[in-house]
């Protein structure tokens, strides 16, 4: 009885409604176990709107790609910002930025600094950051182990991970004031990825002291962004050294409040640009036709011959050039086509209908979560023709960007979005693609890769469906040797 009483009923204009028997939990093990397999089922048995009960929320999922812009427009009634709001403290373990108005609104303003004008500096910072680790962890500079002439193999996963974690560290924070690297950026990688392998269950609502070692892991990882550290780095990013003058204006916020919010965008930055970083590395190693063209793309771009010799002075690849490679921006498109399943939620702030489009309107409760799942969209066939399939052109159309695709003849305005969409788009965007661009170029330019025969392919681990980019199940082996110049 006291299951029944507390289940909702479903109103009048309200979609269908999938709640599940169990309390709280609904439809949440269904949804983990294979969330495209789950809505694809429900989308076929009640259409392209319907609510779902998961982990004590409702969620109106709207399947169509075609209505995603009528969602963006309800700007002042689906609010992005409630929902982050309610996760982020108790998954970060900050006040709740809700209580701190005027805070809230300069760090929305930081955003900015992410992009625009400041990204030439952000990108100029990142590939000599990205160049200095690269060089000496793999070309041997500053004494550090030298690549033979042979081949050395390795995980690729972790591989990506150790570069570009701390290249984008550097980037954003600094470096110590006497020296380019931090020398724990191995422990902090480590405390990391153990907090970041709880994520999803954090962002589920399980309370971190159920999580084993969670809070203590995630108590030193906040640890290092005191601001009695940070003030020891330089070469800091303007957003970062903003950020830290806004927290150091609020005197409700405590050093450790200040620390988890710098910890909070270190997740941000890294937590989806590595696994990002490996998929459009394994896709390309995997498929040596498209590597060779993106590095002929590449060497046409920086006008230098096709093999770098790696004791030459830096690389150096301008924003402008990292604009020309449109091929290359292809290929990451491809990849995070393949490997993101970011789920976009806006909360109902009040009671309303949502007309989605001249003949289809639902009712919604406030509080309510509105749901769009864009994976789905990335993986339908009638937009991507076969959609399993890696192409790295798939974005290209006569040499420039293809911007057309259809979903029953008509063109979709969202039809790529591993970075949200609207008002809560990410801010981080254009850096991630720079970023990420930069890395391949490095590797392309100096190495030569192969995956190493004899193993399974990489898969995707669901466990995160809905949180972002991926990561593979287990990491997989490669190898790689230095490149020689050809001239
Ligand atoms: C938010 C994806 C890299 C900073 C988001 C969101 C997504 C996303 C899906 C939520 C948007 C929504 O729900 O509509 C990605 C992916 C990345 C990446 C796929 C890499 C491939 C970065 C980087 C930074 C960054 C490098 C910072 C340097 C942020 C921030 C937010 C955010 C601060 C929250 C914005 C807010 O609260 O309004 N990102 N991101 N992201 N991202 Fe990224």
């Amino acid at each position: 009885v006291v299951l029944l009483l507390g289940r909702r009923r479903r109103r009048e204009g309200e979609p269908q409604l999938i709640q599940g028997w169990v309390p709280y939990i609904g439809k949440a093990l269904d949804f983990g176990l294979d969330s495209n397999a789950f809505l694809k089922k429900n989308q076929e048995k009640y259409g392209d709107v319907f609510t779902v009960y998961i982990a004590g929320k409702y969620m109106t999922f709207i399947m169509d790609p075609l209505l995603f812009p009528s969602i963006m427009k309800y700007g002042r009634q689906l609010d992005f910002h409630d929902f982050v709001n309610q996760v982020a403290p108790v998954t970060f373990g900050y006040p709740p930025v809700s209580s701190f108005p005027d805070m809230d609104h300069q760090i929305q303003r930081s955003f900015r600094l992410l992009q625009g004008d400041n990204l030439l500096a952000l990108t100029e910072s990142m590939m000599g950051n990205l160049q200095a680790v690269f060089r000496q962890d793999f070309l041997g500079d500053a004494g550090g182990e030298a690549a033979g002439e042979g081949w050395s193999t390795g995980g690729l996963y972790d591989f990506c991970s150790s570069l570009m974690f701390e290249a984008t560290f550097l980037t954003l924070y600094g470096s110590p004031d006497h020296a380019c690297r931090h020398s724990d950026m191995a422990a902090l990688r480590h405390h990391f990825t153990k907090f970041d392998n709880m994520f999803p269950l954090l962002v589920a609502g399980i309370p971190i002291w159920l999580l084993g070692r969670t809070k203590a892991t995630r108590e030193k990882l906040i640890r290092y962004f005191l601001p009695q550290r940070m003030l020891g780095w330089s070469n800091t990013s303007l957003f970062i050294t903003m950020r830290s003058r806004v927290f150091e204006q609020n005197d409700m916020l405590s050093d450790t409040d200040k620390g988890a919010h710098h910890f909070a965008i270190l997740w941000a930055s890294v937590g989806n640009t590595v696994p990002a970083s490996f998929w459009a590395l394994y896709y390309l190693i995997n498929q040596q036709e498209a590597l060779q063209a993106i590095r002929q793309e590449l060497h046409r771009v920086l006008q230098h011959p096709e093999s770098q010799d790696p004791w030459e002075p830096e690389v150096m690849i301008s924003k402008d050039q990292l604009e020309q490679l449109v091929y290359m921006e292809s290929a990451i498109n491809e990849s995070l086509r393949l490997s993101s399943a970011s789920m976009n939620i806006r909360v109902a702030q009040q009671d309303f209908t949502l007309q989605l489009d001249k003949q289809h309107a639902v009712a919604v409760r406030r509080g309510d979560f509105i749901a769009l799942y864009p994976q789905m969209m990335h993986m339908d066939p009638e937009i991507f023709t076969e959609p399993q399939v890696y192409k790295y052109d798939r974005f290209i159309e006569d040499g420039r960007e293809k911007t057309d695709f259809f979903k029953r003849g008509q063109k979709l305005k969202f039809y790529r979005m591993p970075f949200g969409s609207g008002s809560s788009i990410c801010p981080g965007r254009f850096f991630a693609i720079n970023e990420i661009k930069q890395f391949l170029c490095l590797l392309l330019i100096y190495l030569d890769m192969e995956m190493e025969e004899g193993q399974e392919e990489a898969q995707l681990d669901n466990s995160r469906a809905g949180l972002g980019i991926l990561l593979p199940t287990k990491d997989v082996r490669f190898r790689y040797r230095l490149r020689r110049p050809t001239s």
